[in-house]
């Protein structure tokens, strides 16, 4: 039942304030704006406090890992065996993003390994890329228990560490895998059946939602829509010599 008393709800609201608590000290320590903190007149719309592209420099990936790699920020810590920060090349024209690693990505650190990570691979194989070239990360960074979705909580204290990492590979194109990357990235709750197949914008990068390879592995036929999906971005990857650039 939701219920404010709910203890689930509770320990949901202290991870968002400690988040919050969390950000605000970032913003701080990085001298970034904390406008984000001033209330706006109703109607008036409120922009991201965190862009890829805002005027603070972007930290090297390096940074960004350093920064997260003993992270207790959510209760996710609790059973993680590794942190799955994300892997590929770091200054990828492309990027793949998921939702939150399975068992095999937490016990390699490593995203996309596991049966839906192999289908991925093939993919970026035939887009006629090496997994080296591109970069793989996912939502959340820690395995949640059975597999679970990810919770509002846990995506608002992990999504800023995505979206420093997209501003330190400045990527020409996100490919949001499945649901949960989508709507998390374009804060849409509408489904993935509607979104996948359009390019959106996300603070200047040109994203395509398109099937997570887990929903493949369950519904071959689907495989064709990806297939066109990624032709999409395919064709907006071409150089003008006419070879794809995934870096
Ligand atoms: N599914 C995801 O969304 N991410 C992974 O890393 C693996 C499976």
């Amino acid at each position: 039942m939701n219920n404010a008393s709910d203890p689930d709800i509770a320990k949901e609201l202290l991870t968002v304030i400690d988040s919050l608590a969390v950000t605000i000290a970032q913003d701080k320590e990085a001298k970034r704006s904390l406008s984000y903190l001033t209330a706006s007149e109703p109607g008036v719309k409120r922009k991201n406090a965190v862009k890829p592209k805002d005027a603070s420099p972007a930290l090297s990936l390096e940074d960004i890992r350093r920064d997260m790699e003993n992270c207790q920020r959510c209760p996710l810590h609790e059973g993680r065996k590794n942190v799955v920060f994300g892997s590929g090349n770091p200054q990828a024209s492309l990027v793949f993003i998921g939702e939150a690693p399975g068992a095999d990505e937490d016990q390699q650190g490593l995203p996309f390994v596991g049966r839906a990570g192999q289908l991925l691979t093939k993919i970026i194989e035939a887009m006629g890329f090496k997994r080296e070239d591109v970069y793989i990360a996912n939502i959340l960074k820690c395995r949640p228990p059975n597999n679970r979705n990810p919770r509002p909580a846990e995506i608002q204290v992990c999504e800023p560490f995505l979206v420093q990492q997209l501003k330190a590979i400045s990527p020409k194109i996100i490919c949001a895998l499945g649901t949960f990357a989508a709507q998390t990235l374009l804060k849409r709750e509408v489904p993935i059946t509607v979104l996948r197949g359009k390019f959106y914008d996300y603070h200047d990068i040109a994203l395509m939602p398109t099937y997570h390879p887990a929903y493949l592995l369950r519904n071959p036929s689907a495989k064709r829509q990806v297939w066109e999906d990624v032709q999409q971005i395919m064709t907006r990857l071409q150089t003008r010599s006419g070879e794809n650039e995934a870096d």
